[in-house]
């Protein structure tokens, strides 16, 4: 298999999908937010603090770039299809791209008020179901292949993945 890229909301579990794909391939995993926090040398919640949303966006779509031209398995962060450039790059790279949806209720008790989660930090589960409804059309729209994770195990969704790339 060659290279995927992960895409979902946060605690899809893009990072332990994507690291268990990277184990099965021998391929090296970037982790997007891990990346932009490498380069821009500081933690996402003051990279947020620092130079706001459309800052850290900014960042992301150069992390993206760069990485898509890198034979890896892929983890990105839940907001990268908000952006339209970077829905284009994700539509248009030679690369399968994975949905991993799940329930807006599950995943919103696993990242609420999680500091290290600028925009989960502060909204209460409407507020994250909106959100959840507000980019699924976007996740759609750049994937390859949709895999609920609800009722699945992390080893499910990865040996998913291999037999259809
Ligand atoms: C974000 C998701 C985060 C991270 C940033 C913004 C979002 O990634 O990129 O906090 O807008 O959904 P995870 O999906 O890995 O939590």
């Amino acid at each position: 298999m060659a290279s995927v890229v992960l895409v979902g909301l946060m605690g899809a579990g893009k990072t332990t999908i994507g690291q268990l794909l990277a184990q099965k391939t021998q391929l090296d995993l970037i982790d997007l937010d891990q990346k932009i926090v490498a380069d821009a040398g500081k933690r996402i919640p003051d990279i947020f603090e620092e130079v706001g949303e459309i800052g850290f966006r900014q960042l992301e779509t150069q992390a993206l770039r760069e990485s898509l031209a890198q034979n890896v398995i892929l983890s990105t962060g839940g907001g990268v299809v908000t952006q339209a450039v970077n829905r284009m790059l994700l539509k248009n790279c030679a690369v399968p791209v994975v949905y991993l949806q799940a329930d807006a209720s599950v995943l919103y008790r696993r990242v609420c008020g999680d500091n290290n989660r600028p925009i989960a930090k502060n909204l209460n589960l409407q507020g994250f179901q909106d959100l959840a409804q507000k980019r699924a059309d976007f996740y759609e729209e750049v994937s390859d292949l949709t895999i609920k994770t609800d009722d699945t195990t992390p080893d499910m969704v990865t040996a998913q993945i291999f037999s259809v790339y």
